[in-house]
C-alpha cells in the first residue's frame, strides 16, 4: 500500500500526529507493536501546558479534556515543614495548566481516529524502516504471520525510547546526550480525594515527594526511592507512612489513604538524540528525548514536536517549489531549541527537589536556600512559572 506519511508508534505522539495530519488533509497510517489495551494500560504524568491543549483542540479532541480536565492556576512547593504557593497565573501573565491524564489524552485520540475510520495497525510486529535517505521510503511489518510493505513520502518515528526508528539511524549520524539520576520514583494511584486542590512538590531530607491527582476522587502520589528498590518491598501502609513523613504536618494529617490501584517504580533520566531528522525520517517525542518527570514535560514535548512536524508537512504538501521544504529543513533545530530548554528545566527542578546522597547536609541546605529564594523573589518565581506553564512555540 501507499500513504503520504507512515507513523511508527501509537502512543500519544503518534496518535496526535495522525489526527493533526488528518485535519490538514494528509493521509497517514499508524503502526503500533502493542495492543490498544496495552497502550491504554500505561500510567503516565497528567499536566498539560496550554501549547498542548491548543494542539489537542486543533486535532479536534478537546471536548472531554475541557469538560473533565482540571484547570490549575498554581502549585505548591513544600519544604521546611510548610507549603508555599506558586501562583502560575499571576506570574506567567494569565496562563494555567490542565490536569488530565496522559492515558485519557491517548484514549480520546484513539477514539477520534476510529470514528473517522482512519487506519491504525495494532500488534504490528518486526517493523523495519527502509530508504529514508531517498525520496521513496518504505516501512515493512508483520501482522498475523503475514508480511506487509508500506510505500510513503515520509516516516514519523514516534515509537518511544525503545523504538526501532532511532535505532535505524546509522550510529555515526547520531549524537546522544544522557544523564541518569541516582534514584527512582515510587508511584501510587488510589481512589481517594487529593490531599490538596493543587499539586505539591515537596523537598525533604528523606527525599522528594509529589502529591498529584487525576480527578477530585482519584489521587496520584510519588516518593523518591532507591534505584534498586522493588515495588514488592512497599506495602500500601509503608508507602502512606513515608509520604506523610515528607509532607508538612497539617497536610500529613489531612491525607486520606486507601488501597493502591496501581503501584510502580520509574527510573529518572535525561536523554537527547540529535538531530531529529535524517532525510525523510523524523523522530518525535520519547523516540528523540527523555526528561525526568519533575515538571511533567515529557508529554508536552512530544506534543510540541508533532505540532512542528504537522506544520512542516502541511507546508510541504500545500506549497510548491523549493520553499515548500523550509519547515522540513528547520524541523530538527526548531524542536531541539524547545527540547533543550525543557531538558534544562526538568534537570534543574529535579536537582532542586531530590535528595542526592553524595551532597549530604550541604546539598540539602543549599536546596532549602534556593527554595526560600524562589518563594521570596518575584524574578526567581517568574522564571519557574514561565517554564512550568510551557514556553511558546516558535516560527521556523
Ligand atoms: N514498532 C511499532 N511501535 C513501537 C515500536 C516498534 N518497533 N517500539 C515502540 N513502539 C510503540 C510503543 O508500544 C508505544 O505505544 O511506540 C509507542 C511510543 O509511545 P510512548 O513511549 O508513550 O512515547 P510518545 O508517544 O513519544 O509519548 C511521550 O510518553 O513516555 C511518555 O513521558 C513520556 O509523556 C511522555 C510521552
Ligand atoms: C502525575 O500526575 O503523574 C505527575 C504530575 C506532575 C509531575 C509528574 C507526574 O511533575
Amino acid at each position: 500500500m501507499r500513504v503520504q506519511v507512515a507513523i511508527v508508534g501509537g502512543g500519544p505522539a503518534g496518535h496526535l500526529l495522525g489526527q493533526l495530519l488528518y485535519k490538514a488533509g494528509i493521509e497517514a497510517i499508524v503502526l503500533e507493536q502493542r495492543s490498544q489495551d496495552y497502550v491504554l494500560g500505561r500510567i503516565r504524568a497528567g499536566v498539560l501546558e496550554q501549547v498542548t491543549t491548543d494542539l489537542l483542540d486543533q486535532a479536534g479532541v478537546g471536548e472531554r479534556l475541557h469538560s473533565e480536565g482540571l484547570v490549575h492556576n498554581g502549585f505548591a512547593l513544600g519544604f521546611g515543614g510548610a507549603s508555599h504557593r506558586i501562583d502560575l497565573q499571576t506570574l506567567s501573565g494569565g496562563k494555567h495548566v490542565m490536569v488530565y491524564g496522559q492515558t485519557e489524552v491517548t484514549r480520546d485520540l484513539m477514539a477520534a481516529r476510529a470514528a473517522e475510520g482512519l487506519q491504525t495497525i495494532y500488534e504490528a510486529h518486526n517493523v523495519s524502516l527502509h530508504d529514508f535517505d531517498s525520496e521513496r521510503p518504505r516501512v515493512r511489518y508483520e501482522k498475523d504471520g503475514q508480511s506487509h510493505e508500506i510505500q510513503c513520502d515520509f516516516i514519523a518515528g514516534c515509537d518511544g525510547y525503545h523504538g526501532v526508528s532511532r535505532a535505524s539511524v546509522p550510529a555515526g549520524a547520531l549524537q546522544t546526550y544522557e544523564r541518569v539520576y541516582p534514584f527512582g520514583w515510587l508511584g501510587v494511584l488510589s481512589d481517594t480525594p487529593p490531599v490538596s486542590d493543587e499539586l505539591i512538590y515537596a523537598n525533604h531530607a528523606r527525599g522528594f515527594a509529589l502529591c498529584s491527582m487525576r480527578s477530585h476522587t482519584r489521587s496520584r502520589y510519588y516518593v523518591q526511592c532507591a534505584l534498586d528498590d522493588k515495588v514488592e518491598h512497599w506495602s500500601d501502609d509503608a508507602f502512606w507512612d513515608e509520604l506523610r513523613r515528607r509532607l508538612a504536618p497539617e497536610l500529613a494529617e489531612r491525607l486520606v489513604t486507601g488501597p493502591s490501584i496501581e503501584k510502580s517504580i520509574a527510573p529518572l533520566r535525561s536523554f537527547v538524540a540529535e538531530p531529529m531528522r535524517f532525510g525523510r525520517l523524523f523522530l518525535a517525542g520519547d523516540a528523540a528525548h527523555i526528561v525526568p518527570p519533575t515538571g511533567a514535560k515529557g508529554l508536552n514535548l512530544a506534543a510540541s514536536d508533532v505540532g512542528y512536524l504537522a506544520r512542516a508537512l502541511t507546508e510541504f504538501y500545500a506549497g510548491s517549489g523549493p520553499g515548500r521544504s523550509a519547515g522540513i529543513d528547520h524541523y530538527s533545530a526548531t524542536c531541539l531549541r524547545r527540547v533543550w530548554k525543557a531538558v534544562r528545566f526538568s534537570w534543574w527542578f529535579t536537582s532542586l527537589m531530590h535528595k542526592f546522597p553524595e551532597t549530604g547536609g550541604f546539598g540539602q541546605k543549599v536546596q532549602e536556600a534556593e527554595l526560600d529564594y524562589l518563594i521570596h523573589s518575584q524574578a526567581a518565581a517568574t522564571s519557574l512559572a514561565e517554564n512550568y506553564v510551557g514556553l511558546p512555540l516558535e516560527s521556523w
